[in-house]
Order: C-alpha cells, then sequence, then structure tokens
C-alpha cells in the first residue's frame, strides 16, 4: 500500500542518498533533511531544493539524471526505497509528488543497480547500454520519402494500438532495475514489437530481433524467469506479454535462419 499524505501542510523527511565520487570510488548513504516540502512538489523539486541548500553551504550537490520532467525522457531513474520510480504506479520519478511520502518519513535514494548499468556518480548511471541495443536494429532503415497519405497503409486498429502501447517505453531501465536478473527483456521486447506489429517493419523483421536479443546478452543483461517484476515497476505499464511475444518472434527467426538457402551471389561462385 502507497503511503501518502493528503495534508497540504508542509513536511519534513530525511534522505539517505547514495553518493559515489566516481565510477571506481567506494559509495556510501549520507543523510540529509529535507524540511518544509510542499506536499505538491514533485521528487526531483525536493532533490533541487537540498542541492541548492548544499550548494549554499560549499558542499558538493547530489548529481541525479533528469531531462523532461515530463515523463517522456525516461532519465530520472532513481531507486526509491527500493521501488524503482519510488513508490507510485506507472510513474517516473519526475511525476513523483512529496504526498506520496509521509511527514517523517525516512527515504533511501539510490542509483539503479545492474551490472550493465555503471554508477558514473552519485545517483547518475550510465544507461547507453540501452542505446546500443537499439543501434543493433532497433530501427527501420529503408527510406520513407515524403509522408504518406493516411490509411494508404492499412494496419488493424488492435495491432495499432498494440504497437503504441509497446512504442510508449520510454527506456529509463526500471525493467532492468526491478529484476533479480537485470533481464532488459522488458525493453527490448517493446523496441522490438513496436515495429514487428506494423507492416513498416517487416522487411527486417528476423534480423532486428536477432541482432537486438545477440546485443543485449552481450552486453550482460540476464534471461527473464517470468518474475513480472519488470512490467509492475514500468512507468508506462508495459506488458510482460511483450516478452512472450519477442520470445516467438526470435524463435520463428531463428529457424528462418538456419533453414535459409545459401545465395549463388555471395557463394563465391564465378
Ligand atoms: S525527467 Fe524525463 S522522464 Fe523523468
Amino acid at each position: 500500500m502507497v503511503a501518502h499524505t493528503t495534508s497540504t501542510e508542509p513536511i519534513n523527511v530525511t534522505l539517505r542518498v547514495w553518493r559515489q565520487a566516481g565510477p571506481k570510488s567506494a559509495g556510501k548513504f549520507v543523510e540529509y533533511k529535507a524540511n518544509n516540502c510542499n506536499p505538491n512538489m514533485s521528487f526531483l523539486e525536493m532533490l533541487d531544493v537540498v542541492n541548492e541548500e548544499l550548494t549554499l553551504k560549499g558542499e558538493e550537490p547530489i548529481a541525479f539524471a533528469h531531462d523532461c520532467r515530463e515523463g517522456i525522457c525516461g532519465t530520472c531513474s532513481l531507486m526509491i526505497d527500493g521501488k524503482p520510480h519510488g513508490p507510485q504506479k506507472g510513474v517516473a520519478t519526475c511525476q513523483t509528488y512529496m504526498r506520496s511520502f509521509q511527514n517523517g518519513a525516512v527515504i533511501t535514494v539510490e542509483p539503479f543497480r545492474a551490472a550493465p548499468f555503471p554508477v558514473i556518480k552519485d545517483l547518475v548511471t550510465d544507461r547507453s547500454a540501452f542505446d546500443q541495443i537499439q543501434q543493433a536494429g532497433g530501427f527501420i532503415s529503408v527510406r520513407t520519402g515524403a509522408a504518406p497519405d493516411a490509411n494508404a497503409t492499412p494496419v488493424p486498429k488492435e495491432d495499432a494500438d498494440l504497437a503504441m502501447d509497446a512504442a510508449s517505453c520510454i527506456g529509463c531501465g526500471a525493467c532492468v532495475a526491478a529484476c533479480k536478473n537485470a533481464s532488459a527483456m522488458l525493453f527490448v521486447s517493446a523496441k522490438v514489437s513496436q515495429f514487428s506489429l506494423l507492416p513498416q517493419g517487416q522487411p527486417e523483421r528476423d534480423q532486428r530481433v536477432l541482432a537486438m536479443v545477440a546485443k543485449m546478452d552481450e552486453l550482460g543483461f540476464g534471461n527473464c524467469t517470468n518474475q513480472y517484476e519488470c512490467s509492475a515497476a514500468c512507468p508506462k505499464l508495459i506488458s510482460h506479454e511483450f516478452i512472450a511475444r519477442m520470445n516467438k518472434d526470435y524463435l520463428a527467426a531463428s529457424f528462418r535462419a538456419a533453414f535459409k538457402p545459401k545465395s549463388n551471389a555471395t557463394a563465391g561462385g564465378a
């Protein structure tokens, strides 16, 4: 159950924040007070205020990643009280408000913990592993030219809706941080499915799923063992059913690759 206050009175909280000077430094928790927080301020705004006080005291501010602050970019990846993005379901850290916490709460704030996401500083992790998976095949390489007329390429409504659900993944990494195996399968399956459900994604469908899964494995992400913590932690509520969809695609693509006839043109014949 989510503890939260409905009062409009300012609240005081104690933060236990992971501080780590650099990737190779030892980290530790440091306690900070955040007093008189407006319950309607966001978690990141509360950190801004704490940082301002630290800066005025001549201390090093807490490093944390953020960009849009609108739940779109996926950079505000914090572990709050052991949960990726904190206590609320279906929201990113930047959409988590201080009213989600009780007055007097002690809140533990850590970076996402996963070997493929090394800590850069304090709460900032390097999640470029996700970019590498995307670069392995998470795109359509044909030239699209001018925008086609509406409905020129018919797409069943159910497929369009599912593709849209998959495309809502913001690549924040909460699925990896929530999984005991540090599996990236929810992320990869969303990125694979958003194309495999649409006609434009079909020509490169097999090579896309094979390449993205291979890159995911190469980068050290673990396997899915059906715990579903990934979809429970996802700020966009992406369903674990996309993992089953990707597994099916991967199996079919593997069979087709294994039995694909060799082309004479590339067989080295004169
Ligand atoms: S800052 Fe962009 S999703 Fe939170």
